[in-house]
């Protein structure tokens, strides 16, 4: 059950960052963000504000995973949420009244690079996970 509860949980997270990537995509092309695309980003970004909390507090009892491709899945786990966290921050920083416009620029910049970042971070958590399973079934077959 529980497996399945982790799956769930890693699905909703693939599906979430993807939207976000792919709505993100005008800065790549030196564009803003912008209509529906913008609009799509902020139902998504609620998401991850959310979920990111209960996926980060689900997968911790995981850790520490002392197999080789434990290492892996630790590694992308602790990568997607701490660049996860970051992204969440550098948003909610702009919104102090504390950063002048020009750092709320370097801010966002930042926010979209950290947050595109993600990917390979999942990608990793992605392969841990298929190992790890790998390497269990190994063990009990
Ligand atoms: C995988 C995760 C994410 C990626 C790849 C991503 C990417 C981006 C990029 C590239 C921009 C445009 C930056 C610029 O114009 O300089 C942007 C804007 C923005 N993002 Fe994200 N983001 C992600 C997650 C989030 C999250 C979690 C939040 C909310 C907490 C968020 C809120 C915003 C906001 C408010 C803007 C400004 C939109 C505007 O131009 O008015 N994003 N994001």
């Amino acid at each position: 059950m529980s497996r399945w509860i982790d799956r769930l949980l890693v699905a909703a997270l693939v599906v979430v960052v993807a939207v976000l990537c792919l709505t993100a995509l005008p800065f790549l092309a030196g564009h803003t963000l912008g209509g529906p695309g913008l609009l799509t980003h902020m139902f998504a970004s609620g998401a991850l504000v959310i979920g990111l909390p209960v996926f980060a507090l689900a997968f911790l009892r995981h850790l520490p995973y002392p197999s080789r491709a434990g290492r892996l899945y630790s590694l992308g786990f602790l990568a997607t949420v701490a660049l996860g966290f970051l992204t969440i921050a550098t948003v909610f920083l702009c919104m102090l009244p504390v950063p002048a416009t020009e750092q709320m620029h370097a801010l966002m910049t930042a926010h979209g690079w950290i947050g595109f970042a993600m990917v390979p971070a999942i990608v990793l958590l992605l392969l841990g996970m298929l190992r790890s399973r790998r390497t269990a079934s190994h063990l009990h077959s």
